[in-house]
C-alpha cells in the first residue's frame, strides 16, 4: 500500500516531471506569481461612481493570488490549433463568457506566456497589461453589475513550463516527443488558457482542438464531433456540468481507445498511448463496477462519461481530471495489477470528491485526497470485507506514524499534497465512522454530497453535514483529528495507545 501511496505522492520529492521519451531542453522554469498585484489605469472619462477593479486574487488562504474576482465565468471555449506538437506551438482563440459580479473598470485574468494579438470584450478591442501571471483588462466601457460580457482572446506561440507554487513539479500543459498532455492541479491551466484559476469560479467548457494527422485529442467531457480536415483533424469535446479550472485537460497523442459501459449505464472511454502494451487495460477493468459502487454509497455518478488516459510518459502521478483522469505510465504497476486498481478507484472517486464537490480553498484539500483515500480503502471493503479494511487501515496508520505526516487541516502552501493530507485524511474518516457507527456514517456521505455537488465546500460545511446527521458535536473530535499534534489513537484496531 506504501508504495501506491508514494507513487500518488512522488510528485512532492520530484524537482521537475521526467519524460520517458525524451528530456527537456534546459528550461529556466517560470514560476507563477500569482502575488502580483497590477493596478488598473482607468481612463478619466469612463469612471463610473462606485466602479472599481475586480481584484486580481479571490482570497484563497494559501494562494491568495489564485483567481480573480469581480465577475464570474460561465463558460470557456477554448479553440486550440496544434500548429507543431514536437514544440506544442499553438495557435488559439479563447472566448470567456462571464457575468460581473460589481460595477467593474476593468478585471483579470491568469494567464502565462504567449503572444495576445488580439483582447475584445463586448466585440471592441480592450486595453491590456501583464505581470506575472495576472493579465489585467481594462474594457473600453466599465461593466455594470450583472452585466454578461464576452472576452475573446487570440494568441500563439508555445506553452511556458510552469512549475507549481504547491510542490516541485511541472503542472499545466507539457510537451512531449511525439505529444502533450494537461495536468494543472492546482496552478497549471493559466499555462495554456486564459482563466479565472480557483475552483471557486466553475464554468462549462468547449474544446475545439485541431491536430495533425494522425493525433488524436483526449479531453474532458463528451466527444460531440471529429472533423477531418485533410492534413489535420479537429476534435470536439463538450464539458456541460461546471467544472473546476485546474481539472480542465487536452491530451494528445495516437491512442488506442476501448468503450464500455458500467451495469448502471455510465460510458466509459479510455484512452492508452498506442505505443503501450495491451496489459496497461488490465487496472481498468474494474471502473464500471467501481462507478456503480461508490454510486450506490456516495449518490448518483455526477457526470455524462468516464475515462481514464494513460500517457506514454513518466509523470510521477494521476490526476481526477473531471470525466477523464489521468495517468503517467509510472503509475501503472504491470506486476501489480491489484495494487494499480487502487490508485484507478481513487481517481474515480475524486470525481465525487474534489470534481462535482470542489474545495472552496486550497487549505481544504483533505476533502479531496483524504475522501479519495478512504475510497481506496471502502473498495478493499466491497472487494474483500472488514477484515481486509482493518488490516488496511493498520498499515495506514503506521505510514503516518513512521513518516510522521502532519495533520491534514493545515497544509502549508509549498506542499500541498503531503502525506497528511492523504493518509491521515483518509484515516480521519475511518476514524469518524468509528465515533458515528457505519449506519450514520453511510448517512453523512450521501447527504454531504447531495447538498455540495456540482459546487463547492469548506471543511466546516462538511463537519456541519456529520454534526447534522449525527446529531452529535463532533468539533472536539475533529480539532483531534484534523489540527493535533499528532494522530489520536484508534483504540477499537488497538492503534496509537
Ligand atoms: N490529485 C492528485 C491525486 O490524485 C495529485 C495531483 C498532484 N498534482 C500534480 N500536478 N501532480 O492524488
Ligand atoms: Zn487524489
Amino acid at each position: 500500500m506504501k508504495n501506491k501511496i508514494q507513487i500518488i505522492l512522488a510528485c512532492v520529492l520530484v524537482v521537475a516531471v521526467v519524460l520517458a521519451c525524451g528530456q527537456f531542453s534546459s528550461q529556466s522554469a517560470s514560476p507563477a506569481s500569482p502575488s502580483a498585484v497590477t493596478a488598473v489605469i482607468v481612463p478619466e472619462q469612463s469612471v463610473e461612481s462606485g466602479a472599481e477593479a475586480g481584484s486580481s486574487g479571490l482570497g484563497d488562504s494559501l494562494y491568495p493570488g489564485f483567481g480573480n474576482g469581480g465577475y464570474d465565468v460561465a463558460s470557456y471555449a477554448l479553440d486550440i490549433t496544434v500548429d507543431d506538437i514536437s514544440t506544442s506551438r499553438l495557435t488559439a482563440m479563447t472566448t470567456i463568457e462571464a457575468v460581473a459580479t460589481q460595477d467593474l473598470l476593468g478585471f483579470n485574468l491568469d494567464f502565462v506566456g504567449f503572444e495576445i494579438s488580439s483582447l475584445t470584450v463586448n466585440d471592441e478591442p480592450a486595453d491590456f497589461s501583464r505581470k506575472g501571471q495576472e493579465l489585467t483588462i481594462t474594457p473600453l466601457k466599465p461593466l455594470l453589475k450583472d452585466q454578461s460580457f464576452t472576452v475573446v482572446i487570440q494568441y500563439q506561440g508555445s506553452p511556458e513550463k510552469m512549475q507549481s507554487l504547491s510542490m516541485p513539479v511541472q503542472a499545466g500543459w507539457v510537451t512531449v516527443n511525439g505529444g502533450s498532455f494537461v495536468l494543472s492541479e492546482p496552478d497549471g491551466s493559466a499555462s495554456f488558457y486564459p482563466v479565472n484559476d480557483h475552483p471557486l469560479d466553475k464554468a462549462k467548457y468547449t474544446f475545439r482542438v485541431t491536430v495533425p494527422n494522425p493525433l488524436e485529442v483526449a479531453a474532458n467531457g463528451v466527444l460531440i464531433e471529429t472533423i477531418d480536415n485533410g492534413d489535420t483533424s479537429t476534435f470536439v469535446f463538450e464539458v456541460r456540468d461546471p467544472m473546476a479550472s485546474y481539472l480542465a485537460t487536452i491530451n494528445i497523442d495516437e491512442f488506442d481507445i476501448e468503450t464500455m459501459t458500467s451495469e448502471n449505464g455510465v460510458p466509459i472511454r479510455n484512452y492508452y498511448s498506442s505505443e503501450l502494451p495491451k496489459e496497461v487495460r488490465e487496472p481498468f477493468a474494474r471502473q464500471g463496477e467501481m462507478i456503480d459502487y461508490f454510486s450506490e454509497i456516495y449518490g448518483q455518478y455526477p457526470f455524462e462519461v468516464y475515462g481514464s488516459m494513460v500517457m506514454n510518459a513518466v509523470f510521477e502521478s494521476a490526476l481526477e481530471n473531471q470525466t477523464l483522469s489521468i495517468y503517467g505510465i509510472d503509475a501503472i504497476d504491470f506486476e501489480d495489477v491489484a495494487e494499480t486498481e487502487f490508485i484507478v478507484a481513487h481517481e474515480l472517486s475524486h470525481q465525487w470528491f474534489g470534481d462535482s464537490i470542489s474545495v472552496a480553498d486550497w487549505g481544504d484539500i483533505w476533502l479531496n485526497e483524504g475522501f479519495a483515500t478512504y475510497s481506496e480503502g471502502l473498495w478493499i471493503e466491497h472487494l474483500d470485507g472488514r477484515e481486509a479494511l482493518d488490516d488496511w487501515v493498520k498499515s495506514q496508520y503506521a505510514d503516518v506514524v513512521e513518516n510522521s505526516y502532519p495533520a491534514p487541516g493545515n497544509p502549508s502552501a509549498d506542499d500541498l499534497f503531503n502525506g497528511g493530507v492523504y493518509v491521515w485524511g483518509g484515516l480521519t474518516l475511518h476514524a469518524l465512522r468509528l465515533e458515528v457507527g457505519d449506519e450514520t456514517f453511510f448517512e453523512i456521505l450521501p447527504a454531504y454530497f447531495e447538498r455540495y455537488k456540482n459546487g463547492n465546500a469548506t471543511t466546516a460545511d462538511f463537519i456541519a453535514v456529520a454534526e447534522e446527521v449525527s446529531g452529535k458535536d463532533l468539533t472536539e473530535f475533529f480539532d483531534n483529528w484534523l489540527y493535533g499534534e499528532t494522530i489520536p489513537p484508534i483504540p477499537a484496531l488497538g492503534l496509537g495507545n
